[in-house]
This record gives C-alpha cells, structure tokens and sequence, in this order.
C-alpha cells in the first residue's frame, strides 16, 4: 500500500476524527482517557497543538521526552498513527521504548504497521540513535511479528502489573 506520512496540523483534523471513530471498544487504540492523549477524543485542537509542542520538546508532562507523530495517509484517509519518541530515559526502558503505533482496523494485515516503524526507525537514525527500542505485551501478536519483520532482536522481556512485555532492539546503524 502507498502511504504517505504527514505531521500533524489542524486542516488534517477531519481525517483524523474519521480514523479514530473508526475504533470500536474492543478495539485495542492508544488514545485512552487517562493520558494526555485522551485529548484527541475530548479536545481535538489542543491534541494537535500538544503533538506539535512534543516534536521540539515544549509542553511535555513531567518524565516524557520529546517525540514525532506522523499520520500515515493511504489516499484522503487516515491508516495509522505512529509515535517516535527522541531517545528513551526512565521506564521507556522496561516498556514504551522509542515507539508506539497504532492502525484503524479496516487497514490492518496489509503492511501499514511494518511502514510506519521503517519510517520511525529512518527519523531516529537521522536523529543520531544507535538502535531503536521497541516494546509490546506479550499477547500482542501482531506487533511483535511487525517488530520482527523489521529486523527486531529479542532483550529481557519485562513485566508490569504482573503483564509480560517483549523487547526489541533494532539496529539503526
Ligand atoms: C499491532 C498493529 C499496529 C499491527 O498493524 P498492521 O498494520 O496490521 O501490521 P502489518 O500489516 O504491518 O503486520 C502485521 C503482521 O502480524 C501478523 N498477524 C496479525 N495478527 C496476528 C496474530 N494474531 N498472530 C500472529 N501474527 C499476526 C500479520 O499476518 C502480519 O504479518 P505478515 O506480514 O508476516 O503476514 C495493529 O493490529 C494495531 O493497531 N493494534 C492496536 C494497537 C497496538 O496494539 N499497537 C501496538 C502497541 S505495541
């Protein structure tokens, strides 16, 4: 599939209302409530103005680092969206790594995952990393197989709330 990767900015709202919509509540997203990426259901502008602010570090909650969001577009709609965290400090190291995507359903199985973390790990080799970390839960089939196509090589999994994770290491270099 041909995508192409936008940043995010306020005349792409629609798009994205249209794929967030798209995720009924069994659908596992990343824009839960309880974190600041909440806003996108409750505060669509001020989610875009805090991604914008997130790229060069400005308006992070206390222990995030600076990221890149891209929206991956197949044609006028919206497929995924993936998170490229600058380096990774703190507990990134155990879970969250450099990382986070997310695909609207409908697009999933046809390789938009696996291009949105080549294109993250091309933003992180420009950016100077090494390798890039990258983590998901056990369970998680799907995103660990994305992982491994892209080159990953198992660590240590880790574990929270008694949740086994895996870790990956992608070499940049
Ligand atoms: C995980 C996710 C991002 C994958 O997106 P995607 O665009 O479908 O991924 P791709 O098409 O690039 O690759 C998926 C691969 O997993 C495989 N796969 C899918 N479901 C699977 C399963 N249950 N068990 C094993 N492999 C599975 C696919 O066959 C494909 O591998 P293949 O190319 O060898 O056939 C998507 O399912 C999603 O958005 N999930 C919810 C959010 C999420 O989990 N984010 C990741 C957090 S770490």
């Amino acid at each position: 599939m041909q995508l192409e990767f936008r940043r995010p900015s306020p005349e792409l709202a629609p798009a994205f209302k249209t794929f967030l919509n798209a995720f009924g509540p069994g659908d596992q997203d990343m824009w839960s409530k309880d974190s600041v990426f909440g806003l996108a259901r409750t505060n669509l502008p001020a989610y875009i103005e805090f991604l914008q602010g997130a790229a060069e570090g400005r308006g992070l909650p206390a222990g995030w680092v600076p990221s890149d969001t891209y929206w991956a577009f197949a044609g006028d709609e919206m497929a995924g969206e993936v998170h490229v965290r600058h380096f990774v400090r703190g507990t990134l190291w155990r879970i969250g790594g450099h990382v986070g995507y997310a695909v609207q359903p409908r697009f999933r199985g046809q390789g938009v995952a696996t291009a949105m973390l080549l294109h993250a790990c091309e933003r992180l080799r420009e950016l100077g990393e090494v390798d890039a970390l990258i983590t998901c839960w056990d369970e998680n089939a799907a995103s660990a197989r994305v992982i491994e196509k892209c080159g990953g090589a198992r660590l240590p999994d880790t574990s929270e709330d008694g949740r086994k994770a895996r870790r990956y290491l992608i070499p940049l270099v």
